[in-house]
């Protein structure tokens, strides 16, 4: 990447704070906002956010936080990762919960729950055959060994 994305880092004296992780993955995310009276209405002034997740996770959250300005809590609320998500271009499948991170820190912080991630899998295998359909090819060790030579 070679410039940071829009609104990354805390925001000190944000009205509220919400922070969401992957059961994938272990990534993290956390996102700050500020609201403002608007015509008689509260609406998002500005959000921030960090993550220790990839960078498809940071771009969304950059996204995101653009897309929800000048929104009312509700109106961020009934946004979902993949909307979030659509001017990034389609996520590939094994993409799709950090976009789901990021819905899930904007809710935690608006106060809803978080959209429910499925449940941890056993392993690496696990987590990407039953959803993706991928097959995956262990390499024999000693091909490794024989091109390393
Ligand atoms: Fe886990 Fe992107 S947030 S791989």
């Amino acid at each position: 990447m070679d410039q940071a994305p829009d609104n990354m880092g805390e925001m000190s004296g944000a009205d509220a704070v919400g922070t969401a992780g992957s059961g994938d993955c272990g990534d993290m995310l956390r996102m700050w906002i500020k609201f403002r009276e608007e015509n008689g209405r509260k609406v998002i002034d500005r959000a921030t956010f960090q993550s220790f997740g990839c960078q498809t996770a940071v771009a969304v959250a950059g996204m995101a936080t653009q897309l929800i300005r000048g929104k009312t809590p509700q109106e961020a609320l009934s946004m979902t990762g993949e909307e979030m998500a659509a001017p990034l271009g389609p996520l590939p499948p094994m993409k799709i919960h950090c976009a789901q991170l990021v819905e899930g820190a904007l809710k935690n912080a608006l106060g809803a729950p978080a959209p429910q991630a499925p449940a941890p899998a056993r392993s690496l295998v696990d987590s990407l055959t039953p959803r993706t359909g991928v097959k995956i090819s262990f390499l024999n060790p000693s091909d490794e060994t024989d091109q390393a030579r």
